[in-house]
């Protein structure tokens, strides 16, 4: 079965600020395949390439040199179709717009009769209701992004994302500004959500703690230099799923979060 997310020998160079001469090199020779069902976390000191990779994986760069696949196509197409949904650090919401609106917004986007959206949206309705069920946003449809607080901001975003009822979901630090008792309630949502759709998971965190949590496998990124893959090493998590905020207690816990934090320490 092909993967998920496929990428071989990926290289992305930037042009130069000035269009002289050769710009920096973000990510370098970074060969990983992603299975069906898949929670992967990318980890790496800042500067590394993370967010370049999923920009990569979200077709909003072209590779210098390597291939990228998501879905069996290109990750422009897969983006277009609705099979793979990114979202951003920061929640990106239009503020004139209510949470139903904003999580309705892909479906308008790609509604052929968007003219007459006033009309078309009761039909749209329910599945923004269920999109905003899934994130416990239930009776809050109504309210602008400025009512809500950050990590409400950030569960519609997820809901969001999830409208078009995507395969694959691609992250880039969405909790890094929550405090660490919402970025538990969140985690342990985003896993449920993940279990209940089948998603492939792609997800850029500073947290180890985190990304031991979460994943599946974290991927350890160091910074890209010409000939050094960017992958410096994968933790292979194996703790049980479902997972609870008591396994952050166990050994076997410790000792992911160790691994990952030294490995981290050689690719600075
Ligand atoms: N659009 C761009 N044009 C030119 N250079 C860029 C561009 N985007 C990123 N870079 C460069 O690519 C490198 C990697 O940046 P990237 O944003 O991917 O890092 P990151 O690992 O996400 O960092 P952070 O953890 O701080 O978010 C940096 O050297 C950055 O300056
Ligand atoms: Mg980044």
């Amino acid at each position: 079965m092909e993967p998920r997310i496929r990428l071989v020998d990926v290289t992305k160079r930037f042009p130069a600020p000035d269009g002289a001469g050769l710009g920096p090199l973000a990510v370098s020779q970074f060969t990983l395949d992603v299975v069906a069902g898949e929670f992967v976390t990318v980890i790496g000191p800042s500067g590394c390439g993370k967010t370049t990779l999923l920009h990569l994986l979200a077709g909003l760069h072209e590779p210098t040199a390597g291939q990228v696949s998501v879905c069996g196509t290109s990750p422009g197409e897969a983006v277009r179709s609705g099979a793979c949904s990114l979202i951003f650090q920061a929640p990106v919401l239009f503020e004139w717009l209510s949470a139903e609106e904003n999580v309705l917004l892909p479906l308008r986007l790609r509604d052929p009769l968007w003219w007459a959206w006033p009309w078309r949206r009761e039909r749209y309705r329910p599945s923004a209701r269920a999109a905003l069920r899934t994130v416990d946003l239930e009776g809050y449809e109504a309210f602008r992004p400025q009512l809500l607080s950050g990590g409400m901001q950030q569960r519609v975003a997820i809901a969001r994302a999830l409208t078009l009822d995507p395969q694959v979901l691609l992250m880039d630090e969405p909790f890094g500004a929550l405090d660490e008792i919402n970025r538990d309630r969140l985690n342990l949502e985003l896993l449920r959500v993940w279990q209940e759709r089948a998603l492939t998971v792609v997800f850029i965190t500073h947290s180890i703690d985190e990304a031991v949590f979460l994943s599946d496998r974290v991927v350890v990124m160091g910074r890209a230099a010409e000939g050094v893959p960017s992958i410096r090493h994968v933790v292979q998590v194996g703790l049980p799923r479902p997972r609870t905020l008591e396994m952050k207690e166990s050994p076997e816990f410790f000792e992911r979060v160790r691994e990952g934090r030294e490995a981290l320490r050689s690719a600075l």
